[in-house]
């Protein structure tokens, strides 16, 4: 269909579903064993009920904010999905180019098709730009990605903590990995991979599985970028990040594609601000919760932000958005996003995005299933 006829972001997943080849659809689609919390992370957001106030002048509403100390025209930023060209020959700078046009930010994938500088310099001068890391089991690779992409002015490092092996996706382990048209640029010092395991075994076997607390100092030593652990589902690991002075997490069960049956981000947020709160001052301006997972609606959006989150990212909206119709698709999933954020905020009685309160949402039945 033509591209104003697409009306919400769930509209391009059913595009993306029809015309991506198969072995494309599998590996953005899928979430790892029985697919129960990629199911969840959508559900529940079905469980948090808003609670709209009225009477409160509402003729000029203001969504925009600030992600780590960059300004961003939605409380939303690009989360990484790997191997953007899969899904359209011009990858990750469909994302690249559209999150200029609309000023959001766009975090790149260590395994993006397009290369890192390829990236960046598609990128309109002062534009900014997140980097998301898979830290590789020789240090020295990991420290001159890192090195260079702070040099290229990339504002945030988000390290992914939940991925020390990749999980079993097992739709796109059924279509093999026969031949990946050249889009994989994988980082150097990788070793060989197996073609028979899906791509997203094939492609990963450099992360480092040995990862742990120990490393973040040498993270801090080598960057002066925020560190941002991505991929936090406990109160104590929460804890433990702020208390390792990283500037920020997200909670993430990286869209259901690791350990399946992982609570969902939106229902580990109301349990971890409740620890964070017992550990210091909230909000906290040094330490930022962020989340993904599910979102499609700037009312999930606006859910998370009522429960504490500083702002929410989207994986497979953009993603499925520019598979079906390349950077225009990516703008008008912007476009729909903030129309949706124009009539949310209206609805809800809240001018700015400041004016979203947990009074505002009744979570009281997210535990419940
Ligand atoms: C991802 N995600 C991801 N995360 C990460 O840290 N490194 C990566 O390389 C990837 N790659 C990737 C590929 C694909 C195809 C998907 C769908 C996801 C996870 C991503 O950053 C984010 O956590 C989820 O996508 C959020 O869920 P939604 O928005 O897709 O529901």
């Amino acid at each position: 269909p033509p591209l104003d006829e697409i009306l919400n972001l769930h509209d391009f997943e059913a595009v993306a579903r029809a015309v991506l080849p198969d072995k494309a659809w599998a590996y953005y689609s899928s979430a790892s064993d029985d697919e129960i919390a990629i199911r969840e992370n959508r559900a529940a957001y079905q469980r948090v009920w808003f609670l709209p106030r009225i009477l409160r002048d509402v003729t000029s509403v203001d969504w925009s904010t600030t992600i780590l100390g960059q300004k961003s025209s939605l409380p939303i930023y690009i989360s990484a999905t790997a191997l953007g060209k899969l899904g359209h020959p011009d990858g990750e700078l469909n994302l690249t180019r559209a999150a200029a046009k609309h000023g959001i930010i766009q975090m790149i994938p260590t395994l993006a098709s397009c290369s890192f500088d390829e990236i960046v310099d598609a990128a309109q001068p002062g534009q900014p730009l997140f980097l998301q890391l898979y830290v590789n089991r020789d240090r020295e690779v990991t420290k001159k990605y890192v090195q260079h992409a702070e040099k290229r002015g990339v504002k945030a490092l988000f390290i992914t903590v939940d991925a020390p092996q990749l999980g079993r996706r097992e739709k796109d382990m059924r279509m093999k990995f026969v031949d990946d048209g050249g889009t994989a640029k994988v980082q150097e010092g990788q070793a060989g991979v197996k073609k028979d395991q899906g791509i997203a075994r094939a492609i990963s076997s450099f992360i480092d599985p040995s990862l742990s607390w120990k490393d973040i100092p040498w993270f801090r030593s080598i960057t002066n970028m925020p560190i941002i652990l991505k991929g936090v589902a406990s109160s104590q690991d929460a804890i433990m990040a702020l208390e390792a002075n990283v500037q920020g997490i997200v909670l993430s069960n990286h869209g259901g594609r690791q350990l399946d049956n992982s609570r969902s981000g939106l229902e580990n947020l109301v349990d971890i601000v409740a620890a964070l709160k017992t550990r210091g001052p909230w909000p906290n301006p040094n330490f930022s919760v962020f989340i993904d997972g599910g979102v499609r609606r700037a009312s999930d959006v606006l859910k998370a932000l009522a429960l504490g989150a500083s702002a929410v990212g989207v994986g497979r909206g953009f993603l499925y958005a520019f598979s079906a119709y390349g950077q225009a698709g990516v703008e008008r999933a912007i476009e729909i996003l903030r129309d949706e954020f124009e009539m949310n905020l209206r609805l809800l009685g809240a001018r700015t995005l400041s004016d979203i309160g947990s009074d505002m949402v009744d979570a009281s039945g997210l535990h419940t299933h």
